[in-house]
């Protein structure tokens, strides 16, 4: 059985202020015209819902293992079609994520990497956290920014998965942003 998220999370900033801090960044550094991958919807989609309203031409790409998350998408661009053309939320398991099923990227959102996965994603084959941050930065276009939040309850588990990564020629730390890590992919090495 897929490993399904049994929770519709709501826009909780105080424990989880991540997605609004991506926003506030893409809104304080201009960002537009950029294809986002977006780990992790929430049940409030802000993410998608804020750049497909913001005029931005941002791109977002969501992905949810929530049944209710993907529920509510799809009664959201049922209601309001203009949405569907900038955010489209998949439903899924991160770690089964196929590089021939996803587009170049610029952004990728990994917030949340090791909250989630479980023996359970083991048993159908799923890529390890590793693995999945190696292939979605394979997508990453050179210069694309690859985010992560030092506040989730992982972080203890996925620091070290970052840092071995981040140890390659070809990815540089660029800042701290509110409570985001940001890291870019180079064209080669350093
Ligand atoms: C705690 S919520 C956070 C939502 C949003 N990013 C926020 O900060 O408000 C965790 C999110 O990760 C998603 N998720 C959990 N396991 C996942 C998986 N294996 N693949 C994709 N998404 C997953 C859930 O569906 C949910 O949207």
């Amino acid at each position: 059985m897929l490993h399904v998220w049994q929770a519709n999370w709501g826009f909780r900033i105080a424990e989880c202020p991540c997605d609004l801090h991506l926003t506030d960044y893409i809104t304080e550094r201009a960002i537009t015209d950029k294809t986002i991958y977006h780990f992790g919807t929430g049940d409030h989609h802000h993410v998608g819902i804020s750049q497909a309203e913001n005029g931005s031409r941002n791109s977002v790409l969501g992905i949810t293992a929530s049944t209710g998350e993907h529920e509510s998408y799809v009664q959201l661009v049922i209601q309001r079609p203009e949405i569907v053309r900038w955010y489209n939320a998949v439903f899924g398991d991160i770690y089964m994520v196929n590089r021939q099923l996803l587009p170049d990227l610029d952004i990728v959102t990994l917030f949340h990497i090791c909250e989630f996965r479980t023996e359970q994603n083991d048993s159908y084959g799923a890529l390890t956290d590793r693995e999945m941050l190696d292939l979605l930065t394979d997508k990453l276009r050179p210069g694309g920014l690859m985010m992560f939040f030092p506040g989730s309850y992982a972080w203890k588990m996925a620091e070290p998965i970052v840092n071995a990564w981040a140890e390659q020629p070809n990815i540089a730390f660029v800042e701290k942003y509110k409570s985001l890590i940001i890291y870019k992919k180079l064209a080669n090495g350093r």
